[in-house]
């Protein structure tokens, strides 16, 4: 079987932390040889980019330099990590991808679709992901969750308009591309969140 690029998506305090695990559960007891990997990062430049892309000491950065920054961790994963990994056979879980760039650059930060799909033929090539979870839920759920944590990142301090129009553009996507984004209900408890991915993961399992 062609092995699958599988991303999980979602604002902040949707529970990507729990559902990842739950995933990789499921990829084991299907026996999947797999790796697990996240964006911004995956790469040693990849997680020093990361570390300055969440920084407060770059507080000001452009939004220009913060997606040239999330394609620049991007490329240097799809290179070094996912591409030899997909050769070689292995499952790629990867914790955000391309689609946060469309939902936080696009819809956050307001930058043109356009020019981050240009970026995206540029450094992707026809790499796309097989299939991408989107854990929704309304934003003062995620909100209260993610109220529950450490200190916030340069992105998680944003404000909640900001995050709606995150959501839009995650939702939009998904609703384009159904075949491939599929929807998951994060506003439930948790068991009923991990029915739906199984659900959904179980057909390629
Ligand atoms: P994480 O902590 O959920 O892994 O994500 C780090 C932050 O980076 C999160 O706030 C979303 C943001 N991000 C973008 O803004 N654009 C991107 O392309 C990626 C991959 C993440």
């Amino acid at each position: 079987m062609k092995p699958l690029f599988i991303t999980l998506e979602g604002t902040e305090g949707v529970g990507k932390t729990s559902n990842l695990a739950y995933i990789k559960q499921l990829l084991d007891e299907a026996k999947i040889n797999y790796i697990v990997t996240r964006e911004p990062g995956g790469t040693p430049l990849g997680e020093a980019l990361r570390g300055m892309l969440l920084s407060h000491d770059y507080k000001g950065m452009s939004s220009d330099t913060e997606l040239l920054l999330m394609f620049a961790a991007r490329a240097e994963h799809v290179a070094q990590v996912i591409k030899p990994a997909l050769a070689k056979g292995q499952w790629v879980l990867c914790d955000r991808f391309t689609d946060a760039t469309f939902a936080y650059q696009g819809g956050g930060r307001q930058l043109d679709m356009q020019r981050i799909a240009d970026l995206e033929n540029w450094v992707l090539g026809k790499l796309r992901p097989d299939l991408t979870l989107l854990l929704d839920c309304p934003l003062e759920v995620a909100r209260a969750r993610a109220d529950n944590r450490s200190t916030p990142d340069r992105f998680e301090q944003e404000k909640d308009a900001f995050f709606n129009r995150v959501r839009d553009v995650y939702l939009q996507r998904a609703k384009v591309d159904p075949n491939r984004i599929k929807v998951i209900d994060a506003s439930l408890e948790l068991a009923k969140v991990q029915e739906q991915i199984k659900a959904v993961l179980g057909k390629d399992l």
